[in-house]
């Protein structure tokens, strides 16, 4: 594989209008649900990533066929005849679990590698199993495989409150089991993401029967068969965010389009606390750094709580705040990689567990640092493009797996940001 680099000359303010792409982590699911449809499915605005990629030629190994041209991506699942995800893809993506619930509901069996630790910490998968259990799956892990077997799924009560809270990805393959299972489910403690009550809606769509999108508890009633259709994928909220941070670690200006800001309130709310200027309209954010950033305390939790998936980015911001801030994240209690990377560029932060201590410095000063994961990468992009002086992002195959064409988008809004290979 070509190694790329990132580079970035900091200190541009940046300024400027740039459109939310979709959301990968709603686009990957729906990708999945394909799997359920006897038919074609198309499914519109989908982001040009790796993930993307990955999962399709996952698709591919199942026996479906593929195609993607533009941002409309068509999956034809009637000839699918494989149930394995096997460990090759799996470890390259772990949102590759999604298609446990779908290959169960299709032909009884699935056997999907267990994705084991990531850079991002550990990624259990007791609620996933405990809810095929639930609905009458044997479920055994076996050789590094889950291996769940049902000859036929019945409708349950399944509880899917877990030690951190509820889970996305647990409270998506119950969804896409129970659509085809005997009877009814109710599921306890489900996530409320966007991206999950997207994916009930593109379910709905195909002919499920689903109700409580958004909600905790949501019911569904089986039917015999689901078809293809036609879908949207929704904007990117943790993309759209990160562009809002750009804006305000460089003191810019910049509008971001396309976007729902229902989505992203707890990402505003922290952002106007650190003295961010915020604007929302019916489908489009406006931040305008002003200074001083202001240092915060924020705590990662399920939507809608601050995402996770934005904690490497705002910890990136904060290191510019005048004073101290605190972050926890109990979602992922390791995620925390991009912290040394950003002491590298002359953050001063300390890590006890779960939580970061943040102490403001006056600016950052470029050097080569280390992409670990998707988002840690983007932290490291945002420190960038404050710093003074060239910022090198190695590794930065990490980014291309969930930000569409990021050095592009932020050229158009001023920044010098570059790729070379590495
Ligand atoms: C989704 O992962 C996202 N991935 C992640 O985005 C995101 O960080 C995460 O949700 C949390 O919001 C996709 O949508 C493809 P979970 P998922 O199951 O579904 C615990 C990114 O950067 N848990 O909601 O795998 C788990 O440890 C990625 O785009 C259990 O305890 O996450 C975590 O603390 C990274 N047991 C919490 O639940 C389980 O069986 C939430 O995880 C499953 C999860």
């Amino acid at each position: 594989m070509a190694m790329d680099k990132i580079l970035i000359e900091g200190g541009k303010r940046l300024e400027g209008t740039v459109r939310a792409s979709g959301a990968k982590n709603a686009a990957l699911p729906a990708m999945t649900a394909a799997l359920l449809a006897d038919g074609v499915t198309t499914i519109r605005n989908v982001p040009r990533l790796r993930d993307i990629q990955a999962m399709g030629d996952l698709l591919e190994i199942l026996g479906c066929r593929f195609q993607m041209e533009e941002d409309v991506l068509r999956v034809d699942a009637r000839g699918a005849s494989s149930f394995e995800a096997p460990y090759d893809i799996v470890r390259k993506m772990r949102a590759s679990i999604y298609v446990l619930g779908p290959l169960l509901a299709r032909f009884g069996k699935a056997r999907v590698s267990l994705p084991g630790g990531c850079s991002i910490g550990d990624r259990p998968i007791d609620l996933h199993v405990r809810g095929m259990r639930s609905l009458g799956a044997r479920v055994e892990l076996k050789h590094g495989y889950i291996v769940a077997e049902a000859d036929s799924l019945r409708g349950a009560e399944v509880d899917l409150v877990g030690p951190r809270g509820s889970s996305v990805g647990a409270t998506v393959n119950v969804l896409a089991a129970a659509s085809l299972a005997r009877g009814v489910t109710r599921i306890l403690g489900a996530a409320k993401e966007p991206e999950v009550a997207e994916f009930a809606r593109i379910l709905q769509g195909m002919g499920a029967r689903v109700e409580g999108a958004g909600t905790r508890t949501l019911t569904v009633e089986g039917v015999d068969r689901l078809e293809g259709g036609e879908f949207s994928i929704i904007p990117d909220r943790i993309e759209a965010g990160t562009f809002l941070m750009a804006a305000a670690i460089t003191g810019g200006r910049v509008t971001v389009t396309g976007c729902v800001p229902s989505h992203m309130e707890s990402t505003l709310e922290a952002l106007k606390r650190a003295n961010v200027q915020v604007e929302a309209e019916d489908d489009s954010v406006i931040a305008a750094g002003t200074a001083p950033i202001k240092p915060i305390e924020l705590v990662t939790g399920p939507y809608p709580e601050f995402p996770t998936d934005m904690q490497a980015q705002i910890t990136a911001l904060l290191c510019l705040a005048r004073g101290v801030s605190r972050l926890t994240d109990h979602i992922y209690p390791d995620r925390f990689i991009h912290v040394r990377e950003l002491i590298r560029l002359g953050a001063r932060i300390t890590r006890i567990g779960a939580q970061v201590e943040i102490v403001g410095v006056d600016g950052l000063s470029g050097a080569p640092v280390m992409a670990s994961d998707l988002r840690a990468s983007a932290a490291l992009v945002l420190a960038g493009l404050a710093a003074q002086g060239v910022t090198q992002v190695l590794r930065v195959y990490h980014i291309d797996r969930g930000y569409e064409q990021i050095e592009r988008k932020l050229s158009s809004l001023g920044a010098r940001i570059w790729r070379e290979k590495e």
